[in-house]
């Protein structure tokens, strides 16, 4: 098992990474102050919740917890305000008071649900993440929870930080392999922003990774959430450097809004996202290897590294324009000026965006 600390002050928590951690839980809670007389709710979906969601009640049970549970659709569509009222009535039905936690056993979909769930009933109580993606490294590190509106992803959340993070990596072994490759994605995500001897590590253990091999998962979970976890200490409400983490989110966005939601995965958008802020890069002046590493790297990891042939240049610079990025009249990129270091870059014209999106079209 490996520990690292998210420093917040009086509100720091550890993340805790290891394999058969979810059958410790009550240990867990126990350890964290978590008493057994408020009930505590653990939210799952219908992917994760029957394969994982009776290890971990039971677990508190025997602990002698009273534990409430409840699942909802997988899918982005459960982060809704609906599901969050749903979540309200199952808190209310399994009498939640203001000392009871709530339990966010899922990927970033449960998680960002749940989380802002716990932020909002009674005002605010407490919340422990349990993730089961890989792309929750990052969602279940650093407060930022939320549900979604028709009209905007996101828009509707709270900063409100999970007393630990409770990371059994014995989970990621029933994820689908899409959801493996897109997960990696953003885990590598972590180097290119801050971390150049990870993105070489990542190359060279690309397949053990693919393989989920758990030394390799647990090291690479590790390294990436060291990576949050200092962003997030330094910057917790994203006044200045939380923006790093947005690395090819601009560009990815826009493919996956343009693509309609659903065809590409997130962390498959952000992948070829991460490969045209490299382009940008060099085009601006920076040393071309920005390009030619995160393109090799994010191929080894079976990425596509090209924007798909069917999406149109002007839908996606229309989309730029409006991403919530867009502040003050200008987009705002995450440019990679070495392997391993970023800068946020707000002058870019849209010229430079139009020439890195024509020369990034293709199969490949
Ligand atoms: P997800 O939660 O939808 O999970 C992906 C799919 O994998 C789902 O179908 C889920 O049911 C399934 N799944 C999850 N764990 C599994 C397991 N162990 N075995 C089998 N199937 C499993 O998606 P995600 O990629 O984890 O997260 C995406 C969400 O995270 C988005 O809503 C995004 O906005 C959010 N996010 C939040 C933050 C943040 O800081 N809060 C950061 C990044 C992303
Ligand atoms: N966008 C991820 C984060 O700020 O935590």
């Amino acid at each position: 098992m490996k520990q690292l600390k998210v420093e917040l002050g009086d509100r720091s928590y550890p993340i805790y990474i290891g394999a058969g951690l979810l059958e410790q839980a009550a240990a867990y809670f126990q350890q964290h102050g978590i008493g057994l007389k408020s009930p505590i709710l653990i939210v799952s979906d219908d992917q994760v919740g029957p394969r994982y969601i009776d290890r971990v009640a039971g677990a508190l049970r025997e602990g002698g917890y009273i534990v409430a549970t409840r699942i909802v659709p997988s899918g982005e569509t459960s982060k809704s305000l609906a599901m969050l009222e749903e979540l309200v009535s199952a808190g209310l039905e399994a009498g939640l008071d203001r000392s009871s936690t709530i339990v966010a056993l899922g990927g970033g979909v449960v998680g960002d649900l749940a989380g802002f769930a716990a932020a909002s009933y009674m005002r605010g109580i407490r919340f422990v993440q349990m993730p089961t993606t890989i792309l929750a490294h990052d969602s279940s590190v650093g407060g930022k929870v939320a549900v979604n509106h028709p009209r905007a992803k996101n828009i509707i959340g709270a900063f409100h930080q999970p007393e630990f993070v409770l990371y059994d990596i014995a989970t990621l072994q029933s994820l689908p392999p899409r959801e493996v490759r897109a997960g990696l994605a953003e885990l590598i995500k972590e180097g290119f922003i801050l971390n150049r001897s990870f993105v070489e590590w990542f190359e060279a253990h690309a397949d053990a990774l693919l393989a989920l091999e758990p030394e390799a998962l647990e090291h690479a979970l590790y390294e990436g959430c060291k990576v949050k976890a200092y962003v997030v200490s330094n910057d917790e409400r994203e006044d200045g450097i939380r923006a790093w983490l947005n690395l090819g989110h601009t560009f990815g966005h826009a493919f996956e809004a343009v693509a309609g939601y659903g065809e590409l995965l997130h962390g498959e958008a952000i992948a070829i996202g991460m490969v045209c802020a490299a382009r940008l890069s060099v085009n601006l002046g920076n040393d071309p290897e920005i390009f030619t590493v995160t393109e090799r790297a994010l191929r080894k990891l079976g990425l596509q590294v090209r924007i798909p042939a069917n999406l149109d240049v002007n839908d996606i610079m229309n989309v730029m324009m409006h991403d919530k990025k867009f502040r003050e009249g200008q987009m705002v990129f995450i440019v990679p000026t070495e392997i391993g270091k970023v800068e946020i870059n707000k002058q870019i014209a849209s010229q430079s965006v139009r020439d890195v999106l024509e020369a990034m079209k293709g199969e490949a």
